[in-house]
């Protein structure tokens, strides 16, 4: 069984961003079967890597439509993303030194933030994004 398992419950209703979304879930399910079966750590190394610059790239894209259309929660938005940025880094920067291995701590906190994120600060902007074309 994944370890998250993507539900409608998750959608803000925009394609584009619950694509990433998907994408964000289907990455963070890779590096937890990786993790399961033992894998090398530069296996878990690249697949960390992966899922960082993904989600650098998905926050630029939120971010991208925050300055679009004056979004009025972007700045406290921007912030979560930066502290959830920074915490991944911290992290990938300790297994690169091989001072943690990936844990199941570790995982959900993954799972914990995304979650809350998506469902809680993300499916703020839904109506302000839709009202703007977005779908
Ligand atoms: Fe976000």
């Amino acid at each position: 069984m994944a370890f998250i398992t993507w539900t409608d419950a998750y959608s803000v209703g925009i394609e584009e961003i619950d694509n990433q979304h998907k994408g964000l879930v289907k990455l963070i399910n890779k590096l937890f079967d990786a993790m399961s079966d033992g894998q090398a750590n530069s296996i878990l190394n690249g697949i960390l890597n992966e899922l960082t610059k993904y989600t650098q790239v998905h926050f630029a894209t939120e971010e991208k439509y925050f300055a679009l259309y004056d979004y009025p929660e972007s700045a406290e938005h921007i912030e979560e993303h930066l502290q959830f940025v920074n915490e991944v880094l911290k992290f990938k920067a300790q297994f690169e030194a091989g001072n943690i291995v990936l844990s199941f701590e570790v995982f959900k906190f993954l799972r914990g933030w995304l979650v809350k994120h998506i469902q809680g600060s993300d499916k703020k902007y839904s109506q302000c994004f839709i009202a703007n074309g977005l779908k």
